[in-house]
C-alpha cells in the first residue's frame, strides 16, 4: 500500500512512519512527502531516507495574483499522479479546500493535537494549556481524523487523551502530546489502511 506524507516543518511525526516502515511495524511506502514550505526539516528527514519530496508553496501562487482554488487544483493534479492509498496530513498547515479533498474521495486523514472540537485550528496545544491555567479543562488529546473541508472536523480515526499536570510548562505538555502523536499517527495509517 503506497502512501503521501503533507508536512510544513520539523516532520518528527513523518520520522515516526518512516521509523515505522524500517522497523517491519507500519507495512506500506512513502511514495511522496509534500511540503508547503522549502525550509522544513522534514524533507531532510525524506531525503536521507530516500523518499521523493515536492516543495509546493503557496506564496508564488499569492504573488502572481493566482487565487487559492488554483493551488488546490494544481496541487491535486500532481499528487493525483501517484495515485495513493491514502494522504496523511501531519503537520501541513495549509487549509485544503474541496477542489483538493474532492480528488481524493476520503481517503486523506489529518493529525490535530487537540480532542474533537476542542481547540481547532493552529496553536491548539498553546490554546489547551492556557484553558488549563484558567481552570477550564483538566485534559486535552491527540487525534486523527478523516480530511472533509470543514477544519478538523471529519469523523476521528483515533483519539487519545493527554492528561495535563499542574507542574506542566507549555514545553512539557507539547513534549507529551508529541509523543502521544507519533505513536497515534502510525497506529491511524495501520487502521485506515487495514494493515
Ligand atoms: C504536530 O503537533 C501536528 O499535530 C500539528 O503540527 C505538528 C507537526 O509536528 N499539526 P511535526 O512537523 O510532525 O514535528
Amino acid at each position: 500500500r503506497r502512501i503521501i506524507v503533507f508536512i510544513s516543518g520539523n516532520g518528527s511525526n513523518l520520522q515516526a512512519i518512516i521509523d515505522a516502515i524500517q522497523s517491519g511495524t507500519l507495512e506500506c511506502k512513502i511514495d511522496l512527502v509534500v511540503s508547503s514550505k522549502k525550509t522544513a526539516y522534514g524533507l531532510t528527514r525524506a531525503e536521507k531516507a530516500g523518499i521523493p519530496t515536492l516543495v509546493f508553496p503557496l506564496k508564488p501562487y499569492q504573488d502572481a495574483g493566482k487565487t487559492r482554488i488554483e493551488y488546490d487544483v494544481d496541487l491535486a493534479n500532481k499528487v493525483k499522479e501517484y495515485n495513493p492509498d491514502l494522504i496523511v496530513l501531519a503537520g501541513w498547515m495549509l487549509i485544503l479546500s474541496k477542489e483538493f479533498i474532492n480528488h481524493f474521495n476520503d481517503n486523506i486523514i489529518n493529525l490535530h493535537p487537540a480532542l474533537p472540537g476542542q481547540f481547532d485550528g493552529v496553536n491548539a496545544i498553546q490554546h489547551a494549556y492556557e484553558a488549563f491555567k484558567r481552570g477550564e479543562i483538566t485534559k486535552t488529546g491527540v487525534m486523527v481524523h478523516k480530511v472533509i473541508p470543514e477544519v478538523d472536523k471529519g469523523e476521528p480515526l483515533i483519539i487519545e487523551e493527554v492528561p495535563i499536570f499542574e507542574s506542566d510548562t507549555l514545553e512539557t505538555l507539547e513534549e507529551r502530546i508529541h509523543s502521544v502523536e507519533h505513536k497515534v499517527i502510525v497506529q491511524s495509517i495501520k487502521k485506515f489502511l487495514q494493515i
